[in-house]
């Protein structure tokens, strides 16, 4: 059997937060590790256009996403590291693909479809308002981000699944008209995907502002966890570690000898403000070395960039040819 080819895009919008660290960048990185697979991690920065994006905020998101999985140690000699806008034969596999997509495909995506929706709900007479193409054809731009490098493997969240079984479906499609050229995708959904609440208690998210960022200077970082939501229990009264967002966040770090520590600590009533410097000063200590390098890239963008630079090429030697052979198949070819 041929080797497993993990690939996974993030969207450049945002900052790194606690629970992306969690959720993708720390499996990721980790998942990474094995060499008897492949790994492609990419900036989906063409991605962000859906969502109509202030220009300098994609740039300085594609920026700190990047020095982010560099900071915490992504070997990208053995990864390949790249941003999307990098790999010209994307977008152009994007309109390849288009031709082998139904629109009544599209029109079924949970995400073009809870827009539909919201319009409706706001009473509006037209169902479509505000929805670019670049929305609508979002699964279209992700199925080429993924058979691009002909992945087998797709890790992404529950909320995404859908995308990939629209690649899936696209690939068949082409390679039942055009004889065989994709290779099927499948989702991989994290079976502890830790999806961790955030100050409010609510998943932890930019849409929610409630987002606790990976990289927060000691300070700030103080200070947001000071304000993560409890209930009213005292000081000494038992406390349910389930349901606690203190307890969450400090087990996702933790080990489950610590975990199990802690605890015991809750059940003992521990106060919510010693528990929250505990978590303060774990996070803090676990995250330092990283955040040290962070900062250094993040004051040298030059250095992200050439490794950027780097991976395109890499990715290029894979895409380039294959984009001739995928042209040929469907007619557009040399003449003699
Ligand atoms: N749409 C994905 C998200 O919002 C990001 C993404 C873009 C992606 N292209 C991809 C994920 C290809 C997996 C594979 O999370």
């Amino acid at each position: 059997m041929s080797k497993d080819i993990y690939l996974t895009g993030i969207t450049t919008t945002g900052t790194p937060h606690i629970g992306n660290y969690v959720g993708a960048i720390r499996p990721g990185i980790s998942a990474s590790k094995d060499l008897s697979t492949q790994h492609f991690y990419f900036l989906a920065d063409y991605h962000s256009l859906a969502k109509n994006e202030d220009p300098d905020k994609i740039g300085q998101s594609t920026l700190e996403i990047a020095a982010s999985w560099l900071a915490l140690g992504l070997d990208t000699e053995h990864a390949y590291f790249y941003r999307q806008s990098d790999i010209a034969e994307i977008p152009e596999l994007t309109w390849v693909l288009h031709g082998m997509t139904a629109k009544g495909l599209m029109n079924r995506a949970h995400s073009y479809k809870a827009s539909v929706q919201s319009n409706v709900e706001s009473g509006n007479n037209d169902p479509d308002k505000g929805i670019t193409m670049a929305l609508y054809s979002y699964p279209i731009l992700m199925a080429a981000d993924i058979l691009m490098f002909k992945s087998t493997k797709v890790p992404v969240g529950q909320d995404q699944k859908q995308h990939v079984e629209m690649a899936r479906d696209i690939a068949q499609r082409f390679n039942h008209h055009y004889g065989e050229t994709f290779v099927l995708p499948e989702a991989v959904i994290g079976e502890d995907t830790a999806v961790l609440k955030g100050l409010d208690g609510r998943k932890m998210s930019k849409s929610y502002n409630n987002t606790i960022p990976l990289f927060a200077e000691e300070k700030r970082l103080r200070k947001l966890i000071m304000k993560i939501k409890t209930n009213s229990l005292e000081p000494g009264e038992p406390k349910d570690t389930a349901d606690s967002t203190l307890f969450d966040i400090y087990r996702a770090f933790a080990t489950p000898q610590e975990t199990a520590d802690i605890a015991q600590r809750f059940a003992d009533g521990i106060a919510w403000g010693e528990m929250k410097q505990l978590l303060f000063e774990y996070i803090n200590e676990h995250i330092k070395p990283a955040r040290d390098e962070y900062d250094r890239l993040i004051a040298d963008p030059a250095i992200v960039e050439a490794e950027l630079r780097k991976g395109a090429t890499r990715a290029r030697e894979i895409s380039v040819p294959y984009l001739t052979q995928i042209r040929d198949a469907i007619g557009i070819r040399k003449l003699g």
